[in-house]
């Protein structure tokens, strides 16, 4: 089966890393912050599209109570999210912490677009932290319980 992170989520990826790539052809200390914040979040995208953010393609069926065999596919993902929260978490402070950089460096050199930007980002950092993470380990959880619940029923 395959799991689609949801539209809205897709799109804010996609325009978060538009704006970083913009950054980087900045010149100055400005665009250096941006490469060096984009060394970080490269790697860090990659995980989230793979394994951290398919699963909240579940949610709105699961709300519904809607359950099919092949949803359990979805804890080979949420398996591995749980493992690496730990680096993803870390992971995270690194890019907080180049991206305060990035927001210093903008803010003396008057690119405020950029300074929005970067605060954009961090908020993105904690929303995945607060909400998205948990919610699909959620899944990961909901999915495991409805899985022995039909082993058994079956049983
Ligand atoms: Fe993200
Ligand atoms: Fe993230």
């Amino acid at each position: 089966m395959k799991f689609t992170i949801p539209m809205p989520l897709q799109h804010e990826h996609e325009a978060l890393h538009e704006q970083l790539r913009l950054a980087t052809k900045i010149s100055g200390e400005v665009g250096e912050a941006a490469k060096r914040l984009d060394q970080l979040m490269h790697p860090h995208f990659v995980k989230e599209d793979r394994f951290a953010l398919p699963p909240l393609g579940l949610l709105a069926a699961l709300a519904r109570g809607e359950w099919s065999a092949e949803m359990a596919e979805v804890l080979t993902l949420t398996d591995q999210l749980e493992a690496e929260l730990p680096q993803m978490l870390a992971e995270h402070q690194g890019i907080v912490a180049a991206l305060n950089t990035l927001r210093e460096a903008a803010a003396r050199t008057g690119h405020r677009d950029i300074v929005a930007f970067a605060e954009a980002l961090t908020e993105h950092a904690q929303t995945e932290e607060e909400v998205m993470y948990p919610a699909a380990l959620l899944v990961g959880q909901l999915v495991r319980q409805r899985l022995s619940q039909h082993a058994s029923a079956a049983a």
